[in-house]
C-alpha cells in the first residue's frame, strides 16, 4: 500500500518562527515513518519555501534561537504542496495559526490538520476571541479593546463598537478609570507572550500601550486575575475530548517569552493539583470554547484559576507548542495516547468531514 505523505510545515513568518522550528522538529520526529512518506517544509521569515534536506533526527538537537540548515529552495510551493495527501502546519501566530495557511490550503483544495480558516483567525485575535468567550458565556478578565489610529492617536471601541478617538494620554486615563491595576497589555494577534507587557499604574500603562502598538494596532488590555495558570488540550472534530487539566509554574512574574522557552525553572505540572470539580470545570470550558470558534482537530485552551477559586478562560491556541516537552502532547501523553498516536489521531482527523 502506498504510504500517506505528510507534509509538514514550520518556520513560518511570525514572531514565532524559531519556536515553529522546535515543534516541526517533534513532529517530524513523531511521525510514524512506516506508515507515512514525510516531507517537511520549511518556510524562512520572508516567506519562502525550502524542502528540509537534511536527517530530521538532526533537528531534533535544536533549540529555540537555533537556526536552520540543510535546505533547498522549492521553486513552486503550490506544486510542491500538491504533492501532499495531508498538510500538518506546525506554524504559530501570524501566517500560520491565523487562518492564512489554511485559506491557501482550501484554495489548493489539500487537507490539513487543524483548525479551519475561521476558527483559527477568530483565536489568534485576542479581542474577537474575548467576544465570543463572552457569547458563550464563559468567565474571563474584564477587559477593553482599543486601535491604534496613527502615531497620536488610538481608538477606544466600546462593546457596541462605538469609536472614540483619544490621544495616549487621554486613552490611558480613561482606561485607568476602567480597569483595576495592573493590567495586562496585549497585541490582539500575538504569541510566545510577545509584545505583552504588565502595568501597575497609568504611566507603565501608557508605555505598555506604545510597547504593544509595535506588534499590531489592535491592543487588548485586560485586569490581573491573581492565581494559577493552567491549560487542557482538546481533541476532535465534532466529538471533542478533553484531556486533564495542566498547570504552568512560570519562573517569573509572568510566562513570558523567556520563562517559557529559555528559564529551565519554569514547570509544568500533570495532571494540575486541583480538585476534581475545578477540573471538570475547565475541561467543560475548554470544549465549550473550542465549539465556540467552531473549532476542529485540536486546540489548547488556557485558564486562570483565580485566587477566588473562579475559573477565567485566558485564551485559545489553535496550533499549540507541540515540541517534546510541550503542555498540549504531554496532557494527552498523560491520558495514555503516546505523542506518535496522538498525530496519527490529528491526521485521521484530517480526514474526517463531519
Ligand atoms: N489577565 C491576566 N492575568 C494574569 N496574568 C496574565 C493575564 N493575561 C496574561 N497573563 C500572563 O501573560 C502570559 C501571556 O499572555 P497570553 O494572553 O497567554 O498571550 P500569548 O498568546 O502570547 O501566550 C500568560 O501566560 C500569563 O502568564
Ligand atoms: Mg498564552
Amino acid at each position: 500500500m502506498e504510504k500517506l505523505k505528510i507534509g509538514v510545515i514550520f518556520g513560518g513568518m511570525s514572531t514565532e518562527h524559531d519556536v515553529s522550528i522546535v515543534s516541526g522538529s517533534s513532529v517530524l520526529n513523531n511521525l510514524n515513518g512506516e506508515k507515512y512518506e514525510i516531507l517537511p517544509i520549511y518556510i524562512d521569515i520572508n516567506g519562502f519555501y525550502y524542502k528540509y534536506i537534511g536527517n530530521i533526527k538532526e533537528l531534533a538537537k535544536l533549540h529555540v534561537g537555533d537556526g536552520i540548515e540543510n535546505i533547498e529552495k522549492i521553486e513552486n510551493p503550490i506544486t510542491y504542496l500538491k504533492k501532499c495527501d495531508v498538510i500538518f502546519p506546525v506554524l504559530h501566530g501570524l501566517y500560520g495559526e491565523d487562518g492564512t495557511i489554511q485559506g491557501l490550503l482550501e484554495l489548493l483544495k489539500i487537507k490539513y490538520v487543524g483548525c479551519n480558516v475561521l476558527a483559527s483567525s477568530v483565536a489568534m485575535d485576542k479581542a474577537y476571541a474575548k467576544i465570543i468567550f463572552d457569547k458563550a458565556g464563559l468567565k474571563q478578565a474584564k477587559y477593553v479593546y482599543i486601535y491604534k489610529k496613527n502615531n497620536k492617536d488610538y481608538e477606544y471601541i466600546d462593546k457596541e463598537f462605538n469609536v472614540e478617538t483619544l490621544d495616549i494620554n487621554n486613552i490611558s486615563k480613561k482606561i485607568s478609570n476602567i480597569l483595576k491595576m495592573p493590567v495586562f497589555v496585549k497585541p490582539s494577534n500575538s504569541g510566545s507572550s510577545v509584545g505583552i507587557k504588565k502595568a501597575n499604574n497609568e504611566n507603565e500603562l501608557k508605555s505598555a500601550i506604545e510597547y504593544a502598538g509595535e506588534y499590531d494596532k489592535k491592543i487588548v488590555i485586560e485586569e490581573e486575575i491573581k492565581g494559577r495558570e493552567v491549560e487542557c488540550a482538546v481533541l476532535g472534530n465534532r466529538d471533542v475530548i478533553a484531556s486533564c487539566v495542566g498547570e504552568i509554574k512560570s519562573a517569573e512574574n509572568f510566562y513570558t517569552f523567556d520563562a517559557k522557552y529559555n528559564n529551565a525553572e519554569s514547570k509544568t505540572i500533570i495532571p494540575a493539583e486541583i480538585d476534581k470539580e475545578i477540573s471538570d470545570e475547565i475541561r467543560t470550558s475548554a470544549i465549550k470554547a473550542f465549539k465556540a470558534i467552531d473549532g476542529k482537530g485540536l486546540s489548547r485552551v488556557d485558564f486562570f484559576i483565580g485566587n477566588d477559586g473562579k475559573v477565567y478562560i485566558n485564551e485559545i491556541n489553535t496550533m499549540p507548542g507541540f515540541t517534546q516537552i510541550s503542555m498540549y502532547p504531554k496532557l494527552f501523553e498523560a491520558e495514555g495516547l503516546e505523542y506518535s498516536q496522538l498525530l496519527d489521531k490529528l491526521i485521521e482527523l484530517a480526514y474526517v468531514n463531519e
